[in-house]
């Protein structure tokens, strides 16, 4: 099979007409990516977008074909997906200002082109859901475009139904999440056209690779959260004589364990599933 594309954590093969997404055991913090695998992340985040596209069929269809029929090897980490023309956006939902949305507000009172009341600080919660698309470069980094320029860029009503598919997607994980102790703050979605035109979501949804994920009952807004996934890592990163830059330190057993138990527990939580490997 053709490598298409290598990202930090996924790779992306080309099979005929249908594309297989292969999630690595790869873990990056501050987007080095670190030589230590942390095993079965890739699994479980695999596992845990096909059950929320599952999920989320009736709002949009999805991409996948199968997760079974992949090559030995993969299985498990790779979904056999469609290949679809994708459109240059990223679509953000936000319902929690932080990260570059807030960075932006702190600049102008605005995220995306849309006016944000005053007073917000670092992880306060939004009045309502937000759009906040972005370009997705190809190179070099994403940038805040407004929902009129998507609407330009490609067409007012292709672009009035993905926001509103982004919203619901966000909305119902949200819902679903905070019932089991987990603030989903923001998520960013992708989608393509299919041949015959229709709209797919596609790439991973409600990951914590796609989204930031917070422990409730530590949330405090006015400081930066704990993530729920990397937060080991980055802690104990944060301790070491290390610049950030490549190459990244190798990880200690003990926090390899420990963000293991962490990836299981988020897909325990949400799923309601145990996981069983
Ligand atoms: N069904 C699909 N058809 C075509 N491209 C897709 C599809 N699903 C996801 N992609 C693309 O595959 C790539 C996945 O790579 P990823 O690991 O996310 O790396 P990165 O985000 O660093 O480019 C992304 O460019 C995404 O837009
Ligand atoms: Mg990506």
């Amino acid at each position: 099979m053709e490598l298409i594309h290598s990202g930090k954590v996924r790779d992306v093969y080309a099979d005929g007409d249908d594309l297989i997404l292969v999630a690595s055991d790869r873990v990056s913090v501050y987007d080095v990516v670190l030589p230590t695998p942390i095993p079965d992340k890739g699994k479980i985040l695999t596992r845990l977008s096909l059950w929320w596209f599952e999920r989320l069929a009736d709002i949009i269809p999805n991409h996948v074909i199968s997760a079974t029929d992949v090559p030995d090897e993969w299985r498990g980490r790779a979904i056999r997906c469609r290949r679809l023309t994708m459109l240059p956006v990223e679509w953000i939902a936000r319902g929690y200002l932080t990260g570059l949305g807030l960075k932006e507000y702190e600049k102008n009172g605005t995220v995306s082109g849309v006016t944000l009341p005053p007073g917000l600080v670092e992880a306060s919660k939004l009045p309502e859901p937000i759009l906040t698309p972005t370009t997705k470069a190809a190179e070099g980094h994403d940038e805040f475009i407004t929902y009129a320029d998507v609407a330009e860029q490609i067409g007012a009503d292709t672009a009035a139904r993905l926001r509103d598919v982004t919203l619901e997607v966000y909305r119902r994980g949200a819902e679903l999440a905070a019932e089991r102790g987990i603030i989903i703050a923001d998520t960013k979605l992708e989608f393509g056209r299919a041949p015959d035109g229709s709209l797919v979501l596609a790439d991973e949804v409600l990951t914590p690779d796609s989204s930031r994920f917070w422990p409730a009952d530590e949330y405090q807004p006015g400081r930066p959260q704990h993530s729920l996934d990397k937060q080991f890592v980055r802690d104990w990163s944060s301790t070491l004589d290390w610049d950030r830059t490549p190459p990244g330190p190798e990880i200690p057993q003990e926090i390899v364990d420990a963000t293991r138990a962490r990836y299981i527990d988020v897909y325990e939580r949400l799923t309601g599933e145990r996981w069983d490997g």
